[in-house]
Order: C-alpha cells, then structure tokens, then sequence
C-alpha cells in the first residue's frame, strides 16, 4: 500500500508542538489527563508479553452492560485509529466497494482510498443540518459492496445520528449481508447517554471505540472494535498479531485501572464541557458572520463563514495562528473548504476557549474583503 500523510496529521497540534500554541481550539478530546490524577498502582507489573485480544478484564469490563456480548466480542486495539486500520485493511482489498459517510474523521477515507477499492460517498450537508439521507444508502449498494461505515457521533460535525437511523442501516446491511462500520469513538462524550453500544445490536456491526476522546486519555493509544462475528474477529486478531501483537502491558492496566473508576471522571468531564458549550453557544450568537449547526454529541462544532460574507481564508487561518496565537481544524482537513472550521470546546479552560474565540473574530475582522 502506498501512504500519503494526511493534512489533519501533519498540522496536527502535537505535530506542530502543544506549547507553540497558546489558545488551541483545534482538539477533538476533553482535557488530557495526567498520570498523577489517576490514582495508579503499577509497581507490579510485570512488563511481558500479554494477551493478544488483550486484558480479559478490560475487555469484559467495556461490554458489561450488554447480556448479549462478552470479552470474546472484544479486541483491544491500539487507539480507535489502530481498530479502524485492522477492519477496514481486514475486509477491503481492491476488489471491493464500501460506502462512507463523508467529511468524516481523514482515516475511515484514506485507509480504503490507499487500499484502493471503489467507494460511494453518502455526502453530508450544512444544509441539512449534517444529517444522513437513508434514501440514498440503498441505490449505492452493489455486487461488490462489503463495508458501510458510518461515524456518530460524527466528526468533524458532532451531528447524532438517531437510534431509528441506525436501526435501519442495520436492517440494510443483514438484507445485503454486508458489514456495518460504526466509530463511536465520541459515544460517552454526549450530552445524553446516546443508543446501546451498536454491535450488541447485530452480528453484521462493528463498532468502535477508545479512551482517547470522551476521558482524555489519548496518549494511552487504549481503543477497541467489538464484533459478535468469530470469524471476522479471528482475521482481525491475525491482522493486530501481524502489526503489533499485542497491546502494551502498560497501556492496557492503566486503561483497566482507569476504567474501574470512569465514572468519577466522566461527571465532571462532562460538567466542564456542558459549561464550555455555553460558551461557544453565546460566542456564536454574537458572531453574526458565521453560522452552526449545533452539535448534539461529541465537543466539536463545525461551523462556517456565512456564504454573503467573503474572508481571505488563508490569510484568516495565518493571522489567526500567528498574531492571535489562536488553532482551529481549517476544513480542507476533512475536504472541505477552508470558509468551513472545526472548533473543539472540551479541551481547553473556559478563559482559554473564551479568549480563542475572541481572537477568531478579530482574525475575521482583519480578512473579511
Ligand atoms: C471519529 C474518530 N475515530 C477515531 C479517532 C482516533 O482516535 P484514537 O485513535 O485516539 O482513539 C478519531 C480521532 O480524532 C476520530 O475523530
């Protein structure tokens, strides 16, 4: 396969280096949390191979609210991002068509593009608030087709598909017997407690999640794919032992340690990011050249320049990093155009997020034309 970097890695804020950006406004994660906070005990680890499904606590522990799953559902993946490579490298080969949601998070589109099968895209729309036509899915499928795959809730738009949508893709992929991809990597980052996991809904899903997002734990690279299907489950084990055998044993206990006690975090994570909401909401309504649609899950927005309004977009994205000290996620980073932002309201304080979201409409004051 021939890698191309994508844009959203290579600008990345951790890329650039986390301390050359004072105001950072581009993350799609609650604040990252530090060691010291979460009450470890480590000192008995021995630092072997372990497991390669990986802890069976652990992966019991994410499925414990499903009668029907259990830790055989479950492989521990290296981040989200590490569970997307295996599935989609696991069941597209050039031969093969997928249909995808688009803009989506860059690797659910550039791993099947570089493994070189045919795609549809189901494309989404500011005009319809970013939510998913059904209509459309059915007329893309065919002969070929072997993998929808689907993200809610959704980057860059944190739109929340419905329970009844999903449950008609499901009804779509067993008709077709074809397998549904669905990252839920921001499931716990709502507002609500969204639908059940959705690979407890049928054998044909596989969904796919991590710590990295809704805890703030993305330097653990800690996710999963749940599949009630042994015999997919076996070729994507076969292909993590090929990549990297196992997770780390260091890895896996702090995320088991941690995931013992998420509730504790996941109460005030989601306190400080309802209270950040606020923020954006009142910045938006005030800032009366751009529009939103508002988002009902994850801690990402993605709005846009009003079409009447006309910004030199480069020289936007320049003045609002270099003068204003200030990072957004530019749209081409999703393939979109650039009148189009990602801005992320659950990493930051709230005197952070605020002071970014000055600097933008003072970038806006400067490049409007
Ligand atoms: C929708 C989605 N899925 C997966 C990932 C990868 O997350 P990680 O590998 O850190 O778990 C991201 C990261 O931005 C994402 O937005």
């Amino acid at each position: 396969m021939l890698y191309k970097r994508m844009d959203i890695e290579k600008e990345s804020p951790e890329e650039i280096g986390y301390d050359t950006i004072k105001y950072n406004l581009s993350e799609s994660s609650v604040t990252d949390l530090k060691m010291s906070e979460l009450g470890l005990s480590l000192d008995n680890l021995t630092l072997e191979y372990i497991g390669h499904r990986g802890k069976p606590a652990l992966r019991a522990a994410i499925v414990s609210d499903y009668p029907n799953l259990n830790k055989e559902h479950v492989l521990l993946t290296n981040g989200a991002a590490g569970a997307l490579f295996i599935i989609n490298s696991s069941l597209l080969t050039p031969d093969d068509h997928l249909i995808i949601v688009r803009p989506n998070y860059a690797t659910n589109i550039e791993v099947p593009k570089t493994i070189g099968c045919s795609i549809s895209f189901i494309d989404l729309s500011f005009e319809e608030d970013w939510k998913l036509n059904l209509d459309n899915i059915e007329s893309l499928i065919q002969k070929n087709t072997t993998l929808i795959s689907i993200t809610t809730p959704h980057n860059p738009t944190g739109m929340l598909m419905r329970e009844e949508t999903i449950d008609r893709i499901i009804q779509i992929a067993e008709q077709y017997d074809i397998f549904l991809l669905i990252d839920e990597t921001y499931r716990d980052a709502c507002f609500k407690t969204p639908y059940p996991v959705t690979a407890s809904k049928s054998k044909k899903v596989i969904s796919v999640s991590s710590l990295s997002k809704a805890f703030g734990l993305p330097g653990l690279r800690m996710g999963w794919l749940i599949t009630q299907d042994e015999i997919i489950m076996e070729r994507f084990l076969a292909a993590k032992e090929m990549i990297y055998i196992s997770n780390s044993a260091l890895d896996e206990e702090v995320a088991y340690q941690f995931y013992k006690q998420k509730e504790l975090f996941a109460l005030t994570i989601n306190e400080k990011a309802l209270q950040n909401f606020q923020l954006l909401k009142a910045w938006l309504q005030n800032e009366y050249r751009i529009e939103a649609v508002l988002p009902q899950g994850g801690v990402v927005c993605f709005p846009r320049f009003k079409k009447e309004i006309t910004v030199d977009t480069q020289k936007f994205y320049q003045v609002l990093t270099n003068k204003y000290e200030t990072m957004v996620g530019p749209g081409h980073w999703f393939n979109l155009p650039d009148t189009y932002m990602r801005i992320g309201f659950g990493w930051t304080d709230e005197l952070i997020l605020k002071k970014g979201l000055e600097n933008i409409s003072l970038a806006i004051d400067e490049c409007i034309c």
